[in-house]
């Protein structure tokens, strides 16, 4: 009889169509999951000894095999390509039983690609997640700087993209660090259901053999085992809220990107990358583009159809494992690719952003983003505010058809609107008053926002020790 060339091939009296083959195989992807699945292997044997299924002997000739298994990969860079593998999990065992012969083959008792799947790719993404908070934080760590550097810098706040209340620009890069911070704990949270062990699952009914799933599990790491193994190995929602975590904080950085693509338009002019981001015009000489942030604008997309890929594919699937599951990988990895390199640049583009202070205070002091100080004011003198809304309105009405702006108006003038308005007036509507007067937790006002700051840096701080 044939020695089979694939992990399934008694039942079987022809081989695969090549097409098929080469369709049907995720190796060329999966790969990644390589040392991930060893190390699974290495702890599955331990369970398997302490069952009573190898032997000591056996089990330390099956490890060794194991960790040479690892070693070789690391330095032959070929090792991959040796052999036609259909999956990570066949070529591993193909090398064992290539090393360490028969008893290589006992290795896969009780167990399936199925619940082995699902246990390489937690372990490997309980990494890459812990990496990208990492990667996160760095960027975290750019918008304090950049906060820190241009602690005077006063710029207009926009609603519809129409200038609102001026802000600080420590306030706007505080904006982006609290993003950034829930987006940590999203993945914070999706670590801790990524880190649990299928392991003992088998293909979906459990497995026969007396492995201490538990042990196995603190084995590797894991906080504890799944609690049903039909539901172990066909679901893939932790991959699923992993993308979605992706998702959001892509959601984020486009958003970054987009202020500042437009802060740094001519027409804006508040901000000028340096050349070490931007790129040029083949044709036009004067072009100094931000394709850096265009690009993290635009890779947001693709991790969005990644999520959409991964429901979709999940949605009509029959319990419990199918191999439309197999299309889990590409997405994840390359989310996480993606996602991690988007954070890097975001961080580098932000090192290379200098704040034209000059024009963002001259942008903020001008389109009457004091009316709402001025409304504030009438209040205070115990106008009610509706009332004093109308009022203001009228003035700003006045002051367009004057092109003054709101405190480049006479005192008599505002007098003519309000008799509550007085000479403390000029005082109220300075754009440092506008700044100061938001005073309470979150606002603007530099006390507050550098108290913020200041949280900000002790709390990633904290996080280094
Ligand atoms: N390469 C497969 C995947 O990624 C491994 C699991 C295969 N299981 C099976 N029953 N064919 O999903």
């Amino acid at each position: 009889m044939k020695e089979s060339e694939n992990l399934w091939g008694g039942r079987f009296t022809e081989s695969a169509n090549k097409t098929f083959a080469e369709f049907n195989n995720s190796f060329k992807f999966d790969r990644r999951l390589f040392s991930a699945d060893v190390r699974a292997s290495i702890a599955y044997c331990d369970g398997l000894f302490h069952a009573g299924v190898v032997t000591r002997l056996e089990a330390e000739r099956i490890k060794n095999g194991l960790s040479t298994i690892l070693k070789r990969a690391d330095y032959n860079q070929n090792y991959f390509d040796e052999i036609a593998a259909e999956d990570v999990h066949s070529f591993i065992e193909t090398r064992l039983v290539q090393l360490v012969g028969e008893v290589g083959k006992k290795l896969h008792t009780g167990r399936s690609r199925n619940d082995q799947v699902s246990t390489a790719f937690r372990l490997w993404l309980r990494e890459k997640i812990t990496e990208l908070s990492k990667i996160a934080r760095d960027a975290q760590q750019s918008l304090i700087d950049s906060a820190e550097k241009n602690r005077a810098a006063i710029l207009p706040g926009y609603t519809h993209l129409q200038r609102a209340q001026p802000i600080l620009w420590a306030h706007w890069c505080l904006a982006y660090y609290e993003k950034l911070a829930r987006d940590r704990e999203r993945l914070d949270e999706v670590w801790r259901r990524v880190n649990v062990s299928p392991l003992g699952a088998a293909a979906l009914a459990g497995t026969s053999f007396e492995i201490d799933r538990e042990a196995v599990a603190r084995d590797l790491g894991f906080e504890g085992v799944t609690a049903n193994s039909l539901d172990s190995v066909s679901d893939r929602d932790f991959a699923v809220e992993f993308v979605g975590a992706g998702c959001l904080i892509m959601v984020h950085l486009s958003r970054l990107a987009e202020d500042l693509i437009l802060y740094a338009s001519t027409e804006f002019g508040f901000i000028e990358l340096s050349d070490a981001v931007s790129t040029g015009s083949s044709l036009m000489p004067q072009k100094k583009n931000p394709d850096a942030l265009e690009l993290i604008r635009g890779k947001a997309g693709r991790i969005f159809g990644h999520h959409t890929a991964l429901l979709a594919m999940m949605k009509g699937l029959p319990l419990a494992y199918n191999k439309d599951m197999q299309e889990d990988k590409e997405a994840v990895f390359d989310t996480v690719d993606t996602v991690s390199s988007c954070l890097q640049v975001a961080k580098i583009v932000l090192e290379n952003t200098r704040v034209n202070a000059e024009k963002t205070r001259i942008a903020a002091a001008k389109g009457y983003l004091n009316a709402t100080e001025l409304a504030d004011y009438l209040v205070q003198r115990n106008v009610p505010f509706r009332t004093a809304h109308e009022t203001v309105g009228k003035i700003v009405l006045y002051a367009i058809s004057k092109g003054k702006e709101l405190n480049e108006l006479g005192l008599e003038e505002l007098k003519g609107f309000s008799e509550n308005i007085e000479s403390d007036i000029f005082d109220a509507l300075s754009l440092e008053q506008t700044l100061a007067s938001k005073n309470q937790i979150g606002g603007t006002a530099p006390e507050r926002v550098f108290e913020a700051l200041e949280h900000a840096k002790e709390s990633l701080a904290r996080e280094e020790n």
